[in-house]
Order: C-alpha cells, then sequence, then structure tokens
C-alpha cells in the first residue's frame, strides 16, 4: 500500500502501468477487498486514459483523487508499541482469508490467510512475531543467471549459453523483509529452475530474523487427478519406483539424515493420472541438495495440489542479522506432455549439459576394477598387482584401491582420519602401487572417507572437539565411525590439505568419494547458541566448498561419489561427481530395479554400476555373466571380483565382454534413454516392464541422437510357465522411416533338443545368427519377439542403420561382432 500511496504522491512520476499492475497484485493479496477491486479499477481508467491522451495530459486531479480513497480506504491495525509501528504508509492490511487460501501462489507464508503449508516461516526475534505477508513489488528479466554467492550448485553454473532468468522481487511491506524468486529457463528445454533469497532489510527496528523453513519453490496446481511418483529404498535397495494418487491431505517426502538418503531420494514426479512412460501430463521436482530435504505435496480441501520443495525444516533455522541474505539450493522442475520417458530425458539433458563440468561432457567412463569385494581389507602391494594382471588382460583402464590402504585400517574400527599409507601394506606409498600399476598399462584410482573419524586415530586423539557433538551427552556412532564437524572453516581445510596432499603425492586420476553414516549430535561447538539450527545445512555448504576446492586444483581427476553404496546419490553431487555409486547391490535383479528408479532423472553415465561376483555378496543369489553384463553395461561400467577366481574361459568371456562394451558404450553413455513399457508375460500389468511396479520383466533401450544406432537390454526375473511367450517388445526413439539391422550379442546358450518355450528347433542361437532387417516404424509399432529361456535371462541386441558388411562370428557360446 505504501508503495502505491507514494507512487501517487510524486505526480510527476506516475507510470501508469505500474501504478496498475501493483494495485491489481494488492487486489489479489487482499483475497479480492472491495476497497482494492475500486482502486484496481480507478487506476484501470487511469491508465487507459493516460495512454490515449499521452503523457502531458496526464490528469492529475484523477491522481489526487485516487490518493483521496486510498487514504480513506486504508485499515490501519491495532496500534503496535512505538518501537515496532511500521513508518507512515505502511500499515499491515487484512485480506479475506478464505481467497487466499484457495490461490495459486508462487510463494505462501502462513497466518495471513493461507492455511496451506507455506514456503516460508519466520521469527522477528524482537517481538517474536511471525507473520510475513508478501507483495510483489517488480520484476526483470535478465539474459544468463542471477550470479549466486551460496556455494551451492546451480544449473548452468559452468554454462549459461542461452539461459534467461525471471527474478520476482516481493516485500514485507511493514518490515521490508525481501524476498526474490529466482526462475532460469534454458533454450528448447521445457524446465524452469527456481530458488529463492530472503534478505533481512528489515526498517521497523525488528532487529534479527531466524528463518525457520525456506523453501526453494512452491508450485500450486489446479485440481486434476494427481498422482505422485517418489523414489524409496534402503541400503542396498535404493529408489525404487512407488507410485501412488494424491488424496486430501499431505504427503512428506524427505531426509533427516545429513544425507540426501539411501530411504528416499529428493526428487518427485506430479503425474496427470497414473504415471505413464510414454503418455500423460508429468512434472518432476528434482531438488540440487545433498543434505536435509523435504518435498510437501499437499492436497487443499479445494482439490488443488501444492508442491513444496526444499531444505528440511527439521531442527533447521538459520539468523539472519540486519542486511545479510539467505540462499536456498535449486529446485528444478521440468514437464513433460509425453509421460516419463520425455520428462527423464529432458533431465538428463540438463543435468549433463548445464551442471556437470564442462570437461566431463564426452566422458567415456573408464572400465575400472574395484578391490572391495575381491580383497576388502587385505590391500598389500603384491596381492594388487597381482589382482591387476588379469583385469588388465580383460581390458581394464583403470585400477580403483579401495578401503584398507592407509592407517592401521584392517577392519572399520580405526584409522578414518589419518590419510597416510600403511606401510605394512603399501611400503613404496601410494608411489610406489601407481608407478607399478601405472607401467602395467592402467590408471590408478583410489578410495578415500574425508568426513568421518574413526576414535582410534591420530585425528581424533588431536582434535576430540572436531567432531560433531554434543559435549555433555553420549554420542551415536555409525560403522564405528564418527562425523567431522565440516560447518568448520578447519575442518574442512585439514580435509583439502589430506586429499590435496595425496593428489600431488602420486598419479592418482580417480577418486571414490565414500561417506558411510548418517550425521547425528549436530552440534557445532564452533557456532553460537542461535545458529545451532544451521548446523546441518553448514555442513553440506562446507562439503560443497571442499569439493569446489578440491576439483578446481585437480581438474584432471575424476571424482565418483559413493555413501555406503546409494546415500548420497543427488544431482547436486554431479556438479563435482560426474559419477555416483548406485547401491553397494551388484546383484542383476536388485541393480535392475535400482537402476530403473536411478534413471528417472540421473544421466546413465552417471550410474556406477560394476559387474561383481557371484553368488552376490549381498543377496548370495547367481546369474550368468551375461546378465551381469548387461546390467552393467546401463551405467558406468566397472568390474567389483577378483577375476584370478575365474576359469580361463570365463576369462577370455570377460574380455570379449569388455570388448563388446567398448564397441557399446558410445551409444550407451551419450545417446537417448528410454525405458520400455508394456512388455511382458500374459496378465502383466501394462507399464512394468519400465520400472513402475514389481514387475518379472524389464526392458530399456539407448538410441544415438542421429538415430543410426540403438542397444536393447532386458531382462526376465521370473519366466512365466513354460512354453507362453511375452508380448513384443515395442522400440523407442528410432526413425520410423530408417531401415534397421538387428543382431543379438551374446544370445544364452541353451542345449540342443532342451525344452524352453522356444518354437523354433535349435533355440536362439540358430534364430539369432541371422540379422534382422525391420524399419524403425514396425520395431516400433509391432516390435520384436523375445524369448527368455529361464530365470535370471537377459537379452541385448544391437541396431544400425543399413547393418555393418560383416556377419556375426562366434566364439564359445559368445557372439560378437567382427571388428
Ligand atoms: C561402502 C561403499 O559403498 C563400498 O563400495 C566400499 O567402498 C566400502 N564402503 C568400503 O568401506
Amino acid at each position: 500500500m505504501g508503495e502505491l500511496l507514494r507512487m501517487v504522491e510524486d505526480e510527476d512520476d506516475i507510470d501508469p502501468q505500474q501504478l496498475w499492475s501493483l494495485a491489481t497484485n494488492m487486489k489479489s493479496e487482499r483475497g479480492g477487498d472491495w476497497h482494492m477491486a475500486r482502486v484496481e479499477n480507478l487506476t484501470w481508467r487511469l491508465r487507459n486514459m493516460w495512454s490515449k491522451n499521452g503523457q502531458e495530459a496526464k490528469n492529475i486531479g484523477a491522481a489526487q483523487r485516487l490518493l483521496q480513497f486510498l487514504e480513506k480506504s486504508s485499515v490501519p491495525l491495532k496500534k503496535a508499541p512505538e518501537e515496532m509501528r511500521a513508518p507512515e504508509g505502511l500499515q499491515s492490511v487484512g485480506g479475506r482469508q478464505g481467497l487466499k487460501g484457495s490461490q495459486l501462489l508462487e510463494v505462501s507464508e502462513f497466518g495471513t490467510g493461507d492455511f496451506r503449508t507455506p514456503s516460508m516461516d519466520v521469527c522477528f526475534r524482537k517481538d517474536g512475531s511471525r507473520l510475513l505477508p508478501l507483495v510483489y513489488k517488480h520484476h526483470r528479466v535478465i539474459d544468463g543467471i542471477l550470479p549466486s554467492t551460496s556455494g551451492l550448485p546451480f544449473l548452468g553454473r559452468h554454462n549459461s549459453q542461452g539461459a534467461q532468468s525471471l527474478v520476482v522481487d516481493m516485500v514485507d511491506t511493514y518490515t521490508e523483509v525481501q524476498v526474490q524468486l529466482v526462475y532460469t529457463v534454458f533454450p528448447s528445454i521445457s524446465a524452469v529452475s527456481r530458488r529463492m533469497v530472503v534478505k533481512n532489510s528489515s526498517k521497523v527496528g525488528l532487529g534479527g530474523v531466524d528463518l525457520m523453513k525456506c523453501m526453494s519453490a512452491t508450485f500450486d496446481f489446479s485440481t486434476d487427478d494427481w498422482h505422485l511418483l517418489s523414489l524409496h529404498g534402503g541400503w542396498a535397495n535404493e529408489r525404487h519406483i512407488n507410485t501412488r494418487r494424491i488424496q486430501e491431505g499431505m504427503i512428506h517426502l524427505g531426509s533427516n539424515r545429513g544425507v540426501s538418503s539411501h530411504q528416499m531420494n529428493p526428487f518427485c514426479v506430479l503425474s496427470s493420472g497414473p504415471p505413464a512412460e510414454d503418455h500423460g501430463q508429468c512434472f518432476g521436482f528434482c531438488l540440487l541438495y545433498s543434505g536435509n530435504w523435504l518435498m510437501e505435496v499437499e492436497q487443499s480441501q479445494t482439490g488443488c495440489v501444492r508442491v513444496n520443495v526444499g531444505l528440511s525444516n527439521t531442527h533447521f533455522s538459520w539468523a539472519l542479522g540486519n542486511q545479510e541474505s539467505f540462499e536456498t539450493p535449486e529446485c528444478v522442475c521440468v514437464f513433460s506432455d509425453a509421460g516419463l520417458g520425455k520428462m527423464t530425458r529432458t533431465f538428463q539433458h540438463l543435468i549433463g549439459e548445464r551442471l556437470i563440468a564442462p570437461r566431463w561432457h564426452d566422458l567415456v567412463c573408464p572400465v575400472l576394477i574395484n578391490t572391495w569385494e575381491a580383497l576388502y581389507f587385505e590391500v598389500y602391494h603384491d596381492k594388487i598387482l597381482e589382482f591387476a594382471k588379469p583385469a588388465i588382460e580383460a581390458g581394464v583402464e583403470l585400477l580403483v584401491l579401495d578401503d584398507g590402504w592407509f592407517g592401521k585400517r584392517d577392519d572399520d574400527t580405526t584409522s578414518l582420519g589419518d590419510w597416510v599409507e600403511d606401510p605394512r601394506k603399501l611400503p613404496r606409498g601410494l608411489k610406489g602401487l601407481a608407478q607399478d600399476v601405472n607401467a602395467m598399462g592402467l590408471k590408478l584410482g583410489i578410495w578415500v572417507e574425508p568426513e568421518m573419524v574413526n576414535q582410534d586415530s591420530q585425528l581424533y586423539r588431536s582434535h576430540p572437539e572436531w567432531v560433531l557433538h554434543h559435549p555433555g551427552r553420549l554420542r551415536s556412532e555409525g560403522r564405528n565411525q564418527l562425523v567431522l564437524d565440516l560447518t568448520r572453516r578447519e575442518v574442512q581445510d585439514y580435509i583439502i590439505d589430506c586429499v590435496s596432499q595425496i593428489l600431488s603425492s602420486a598419479n592418482i586420476e580417480y577418486i571414490k568419494w565414500d561417506m558411510n553414516r548418517a550425521l547425528t549430535d549436530a552440534f557445532s561447538a564452533a557456532l553460537p547458541p542461535q545458529q545451532q539450527g544451521e548446523v546441518y545445512h553448514r555442513y553440506v555448504l562446507g562439503l560443497y566448498r571442499i569439493f569446489e576446492v578440491l576439483t578446481s586444483s585437480f581438474p584432471h581427476v575424476l571424482f565418483e561419489s559413493c555413501a555406503s553404496g546409494g546415500g548420497r546419490f543427488d544431482a547436486a553431487l554431479l556438479a563435482w561427481c560426474p559419477q555416483a555409486w548406485c547401491s553397494d547391490n551388484s546383484d542383476a535383479f536388485s541393480r535392475t530395479r535400482i537402476q530403473m528408479g536411478t534413471s528417472m532423472w540421473a544421466p546413465v553415465r552417471c550410474m556406477g554400476a560394476h559387474i561383481a561376483a557371484c553368488p552376490s555378496h549381498q543377496t548370495h543369489r547367481t546369474h550368468m555373466l551375461k546378465t551381469r553384463f548387461i546390467v552393467a553395461l546401463w551405467g558406468t561400467f566397472g568390474l567389483e571380483l577378483d577375476l584370478n577366481k575365474l576359469s580361463r574361459e570365463e576369462l577370455k568371456e570377460m574380455k570379449e565382454l569388455v570388448a563388446l562394451r567398448g564397441k557399446l558404450c558410445q551409444v550407451v553413455l551419450h545417446g537417448e534413454y528410454f525405458r520400455l513399457p508394456g512388455f511382458g508375460y500374459p496378465g502383466a500389468s501394462h507399464s512394468n516392464s519400465a520400472g513402475i511396479g514389481d514387475s518379472h520383466v524389464y526392458a530399456w533401450m539407448f538410441v544415438t541422437p542421429e538415430k543410426d544406432r540403438a542397444v536393447v537390454s532386458a531382462i526376465v526375473f521370473h519366466r512365466d510357465t513354460v512354453g507362453k511367450f511375452p508380448s513384443r517388445l515395442k522400440l523407442q526413439g528410432l526413425r520410423p522411416d530408417y531401415l534397421y539391422s538387428l543382431i543379438e550379442h551374446v544370445p544364452t546358450t541353451v542345449e540342443e533338443g532342451v525344452f524352453n518355450g522356444i518354437f523354433q528347433p535349435g533355440g536362439p542361437q540358430f534364430k539369432h545368427r541371422r540379422r534382422l532387417m525391420l524399419t524403425g516404424a514396425v520395431l516400433m509399432e509391432v516390435g520384436i519377439p523375445v524369448h527368455f529361456n529361464f530365470d535370471g535371462d537377459a537379452m541385448l541386441l544391437e541396431l544400425e542403420v543399413g547393418g555393418p558388411s560383416q556377419e556375426p562370428k562366434e566364439s564359445n557360446g559368445v557372439h560378437v561382432l567382427a571388428s
């Protein structure tokens, strides 16, 4: 109101357009108040009059009348104490609560008529008041991205080409606390990212403001048959797809574990009708954040749905002194008018091109072998070299030395924090190991877990105060370890120094950055009482600073993040670590579900996936190598087993598979990705094969941007009754008019004469030795027959336009294309 009055008072400077839009906003802010309806009407008439008659003909008299009217219509509140009184002309206004509570808002506060879950909650320290009704002030559109100094990752950080941002300034007219809504869009991409910046510019002597809740984005939707898709699980069981119909009430998704978590992933989808892979409207929300987060999905009594995305407000508060600002993490919202598949591809493009550092854009993830499940803590120099020998033969490029190489780490009770080589295991240190491994033709990578400390460590003995805990209370331990207080600059610097020293001491080209427990006892002795609510968020900001410094100092080192498997698999960390370990569970069935869910938003080349030994160390299940290969191919691709334990034939097969991965990886890692729905045995519900619900059959594929090559995979968990065939597998993303040649790689070998449900005698070997030539239209609309031979069977097809000139040759049960 104050602004409107001021504008009218300043007769020479009346912008009729602005005056009208201000009045319009105030009208809606006051919930359709009749005074404001008349004011708006008057400003509209003034605007029209002035635009017709030109500037000189400004009707000052009309403006005067407006001013008088406004003075009369102001509704002063009960008088506040002198020191809290709003400046002249800034009296707060009441509104009709019912209307405000049913509007579709971009930002919402609680206590002035909107009873839904708010975007913000503040507390003014001086008087304890918590009201913050915001009104529109102005907006601007800028080319590029509004600069950020928060240290949080955001889309366009490295590549803002073509980006445009809308900055909407909102203000609480009483206190003049300012809130900026920052939206960014990128050309030809159906997505918008949103963050919020709050500035305490309180001019009415209310002093400090505590932010109690400050969400990144609020999206209000009109009534529809809304469904929610979200990703849930636990350790070794991450990111399973869960869908439900939204009804009245509130759904909370989130994590208060200090990490984005195994249990829920900071991502959800609001879908109009049940979510489907290839049709229907949906909105995907992804929060770029690695700590405590919250997504609230609320259907109010009107049927409208609010989606609130941002930091968790559990044990959160942020003290804002006068003129201080707070910036939220960024929420990315993607719209698709063609189901989940299109939404996924939009996320994958955005993250791949606008978040991951450009130097990794064209990365073909190196084939790595990791020592963990092969050697566990027994990582002795000579043993590692023995371990490396068959890996070289198999075509591996990078050896990753996992846990156990430092301090006296023979088990998980000791040495975290002491990042110095154990001379018993590495007598020539990492440097000597790197020299030997490099001489064999492999790169060297190492595992670290720098955010943690064991009580049994030099670091803890020197700095017990560096651990998150309350000095008067017992602490909770997890995996025998404590969490370092990353809110402290000196702790961040210690970690930066340790890791920098390691990286400078030897030729290390990859880091696996692990984090094996959740945060508890989140109290920092370094922060004053009124800032203890900041610990969780400051921890994450500290972590981001560490990554920023390390990855800028060692830009050639490839970082892969990990947190007891996939406990911190979030988009934010991809800004520094372009790969993330999906899960400690590498069993092919478990991984299929995990990777289906993860692929909802994550680019395939970020999903850490390995072939592990059988029986699986997590499930004790056994899968044939081919099946494990097909699932690991659907990610970064690596090995997590001791190749010395394979027979000569198995090692030969592994070598052929690694070579086959080399042939297909460009399509898989940099192609368009499709989950394939509607494939399965009779009675299988539609879409199951694309990951929704419990399915027996799953299928997915990759197509180059030029649509001239594709790779198709399918896996069966449980084959239906003998003699039943699954429905035809319909492909996606091809050009209907192209003629593709199809070849099956590594067809499952079955004994001649065994009845296996395949309608042609001789089984799949006979059938697939031929090369099929089919158009894209047939492949997509009619589909191809697929036959599985037993539980755990899988299929891998390669498609090429026109087809290569040579026939496949058979080698020991493995079919490979002659190069
Ligand atoms: C948990 C990780 O997920 C594993 O891959 C392995 O690195 C262990 N930590 C080592 O302690």
